[in-house]
């Protein structure tokens, strides 16, 4: 069976993902598109040559008899409102991050869930599927010993327009959060955040690069450097050591050259290029679980506990240097 997809929101990464399940991915097709901005849907359709239905809103949309799924690629305060729409329909959603900007939005999303008594969303935290990460950590889990600490970085070449402090939280830091929660398997008991100098090439007035400090339930310490206007491009790091040695996250495979004496490498400019593998996997994942009945992998409880520890950042960086602690309710049996 081949499931009809509904994707509200035309944007950069809908149309991405628009374009993989038709070119790249099995399983299933791209029958409805809404967007607020309905040129941007038809031009989504005409470019990406779909055969589907421009539908005038989410609501009609997810509740066309044609859409088997959907995938909510609008922006992020738009997300509560579809995905609960689409657990309403008891229909499979895939919800790019963030599942709600709000810790209360997120839990909204979580009790719906569970009154429907099956997971129906998978939240698009991607690194989970990358094969860099994934090879990291079954060397954590099987090599390194008990991890001790966990050195990050994530740096883009430039903030997009109306970057602000707590962007560098919501917008960037959140993959860290989810990613690291998930390479360790603990979750996070406090936040703190420092600002170095800030860089001449940051927008006025926001503080960028940022220093994201988390302590793990484990008493594994974290930092995450947060660099969102370094110039040179995106750049991902990711180094775990633990009792028995060190773990470092590879870089995407890329030619060396030797040239004029110089040894050089290119470094992905953008997260479409350095995760593509990522994206792929991620979304195969969820239409092979949404044709069997079945969806799983990052879940709302992820979104979730996501929100509460961006919350405790953003908290944090009000006063730099604080430790704000973090507590978290038990997960709830549907998401063992
Ligand atoms: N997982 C990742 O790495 C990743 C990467 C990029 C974006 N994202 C997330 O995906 C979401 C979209 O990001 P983007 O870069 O594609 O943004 P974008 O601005 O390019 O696209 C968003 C689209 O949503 C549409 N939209 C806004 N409100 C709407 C509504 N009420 N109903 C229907 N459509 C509406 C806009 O018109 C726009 O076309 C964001 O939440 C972003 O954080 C995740």
């Amino acid at each position: 069976m081949t499931l009809g997809i509904g994707v509200i929101g035309a944007g950069a990464i809908g149309r991405d993902h628009a374009r993989r399940i038709e070119n790249a991915l099995a399983g299933g097709k791209v029958v409805a598109v809404n967007d607020i901005d309905g040129a941007a849907s038809v031009r989504a359709i005409e470019e990406l040559g779909l055969k589907a239905t421009n539908y005038p809103s989410a609501e009609e949309l997810t509740a066309a008899d044609e859409v088997d799924a959907v995938l909510v690629t609008s922006s992020a305060a738009t997300h509560e409102a579809f995905v609960l729409q689409a657990i309403a329909a008891g229909k499979p959603v895939f919800c790019e991050k963030p599942l709600a900007p709000s810790i209360e939005g997120a839990r909204r999303i979580v009790d719906a869930e569970m009154a429907a008594g099956r997971r129906l969303v998978q939240l698009g935290f991607m690194r989970r599927f990358d094969p860099g990460y994934r090879a990291l950590k079954q060397v954590v889990e099987r090599e390194l010993g008990p991890p001790l600490m966990v050195h990050a970085a994530h740096r883009n070449a430039a903030s997009g327009p109306g970057f602000s402090t707590p962007m560098a939280i919501h917008e960037t830091a959140i993959h860290e959060i989810d990613v690291l929660r998930w390479l360790l398997n603990q979750d996070y008991v406090s936040a703190q955040v420092i600002f170095p100098r800030s860089s001449r090439n940051a927008p006025k007035g926001t503080a960028d690069p940022q220093i994201v400090l988390l302590e793990t339930t484990g008493g594994v310490r974290i930092d995450i450097e947060i660099f969102v206007n370094c110039t040179y491009g995106y750049d991902i790091q990711c180094e775990v050591v633990g009792e028995e040695g060190l773990a470092r996250l590879p870089g995407p495979e890329a030619v060396t050259l030797r040239k004029k004496a110089r040894l050089s490498q290119p470094i992905p400019t953008d997260w479409m290029e350095r995760f593509i593998a990522a994206y792929d996997v991620e979304l195969q994942f969820f239409l092979d679980n949404a044709r069997a009945g079945s969806v799983s992998g990052p879940s709302s409880w992820d979104g979730y506990v996501a929100a509460v520890v961006a919350e405790a950042c953003v908290e944090a960086q009000g006063e730099p240097g604080r430790i704000v602690p973090i507590s978290l309710p038990a997960r709830p049996p549907l998401y063992d």
